[in-house]
């Protein structure tokens, strides 16, 4: 049972991250893990052992961390942040059966007080985080992620879009198929072009890597749900990673370790 106080606000997410089978799974999002395999996953001896060496990355509304120990593994200090307790202690056991726990730090924190310290972050990630803050405050968090990377940093976000069946807008509100269980959680569905026309802002500094507005089927709780997502993967300006596309479109022949 979800341990409140009248005084205490509800953790919307308990019951999804205290099962069994915790909520979104393990499998890290298909475009940080196609950017990690390719541009950081070290290849050489002398990069294995120097996995220390990729810096800072910051894990907004990390929920139970599917991306924050990919990011852990690929050699990241991570801090995951979100609002739920229950999903950082489930991140925590994660990481401790990963042997990745001296690289994994969590932080109850709401994204919109916390603290991001400029110039910091080599990887910012926020998987559907955006969309679950009011639509007012949304701006300033994406500002203050876009300013916290480095000048090699990434940066990846996901949010649901009025696509998304449980929006209150067209063309969600009118689609027959299947609601997310934890609909009720997200509160600022994103219009089309929304999230790039944000990205490609001059006040953002961001180079876009990837892009796509589309429809997902979710399997990974409550029953089989549909999703309207807008996806983006971006880096600074002035930043030219050998990013080969998601999945990699014309890479190096005989390298599939580094480009999929
Ligand atoms: C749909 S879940 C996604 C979890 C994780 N990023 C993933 O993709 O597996 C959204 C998460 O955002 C968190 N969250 C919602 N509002 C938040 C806020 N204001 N500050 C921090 N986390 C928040 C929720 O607790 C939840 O864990």
């Amino acid at each position: 049972m979800n341990p409140v106080t009248e005084d205490e606000p509800r953790d919307f997410f308990f019951e999804a991250y205290d099962r069994e089978n915790i909520a979104y799974g393990m499998q890290p999002s298909l475009e940080l893990a196609a950017y990690l395999r390719q541009v950081v996953a070290p290849t050489s001896d002398e990069a294995q052992s120097n996995k220390d060496g990729c810096g800072h990355a910051l894990d907004l509304g990390a929920g139970a961390g599917r991306d924050t120990l990919a990011l852990a593994a690929a050699g990241f200090n991570v801090t995951s942040v979100d609002v739920s307790e229950r999903g950082l202690d489930r991140i925590r056991e994660r990481a401790v059966k990963a042997e990745l726990s001296d690289r994994v730090q969590t932080l109850v924190c709401d994204v919109r007080e916390l603290d991001i310290a400029a110039g910091r972050y080599s990887a910012i990630i926020g998987t559907t985080v955006l969309d679950h803050i009011p639509a007012a405050d949304a701006p300033r968090v994406w500002q203050n992620m876009c300013d916290g990377l480095t000048s090699h940093g990434v940066l990846y976000v996901q949010v649901h879009t009025t696509e998304d069946p449980g929006s209150d807008q067209a063309p969600g509100k009118d689609s027959n198929q299947p609601v997310s269980e934890t609909a009720d959680a997200v509160i600022n569905y994103f219009r089309p072009n929304q999230l790039i026309e944000w990205a490609v802002a001059p006040s953002s500094g961001l180079r876009v890597l990837r892009y796509e507005e589309r429809l997902e089927w979710d399997t990974t709780h409550g029953a089989p749900h549909q999703h309207g997502k807008a996806v983006l993967l971006a880096v600074r300006q002035g930043f030219h990673p050998d990013w080969f596309g998601q999945p990699a479109a014309f890479p190096r022949p005989n390298v599939p370790q580094n480009h999929e």
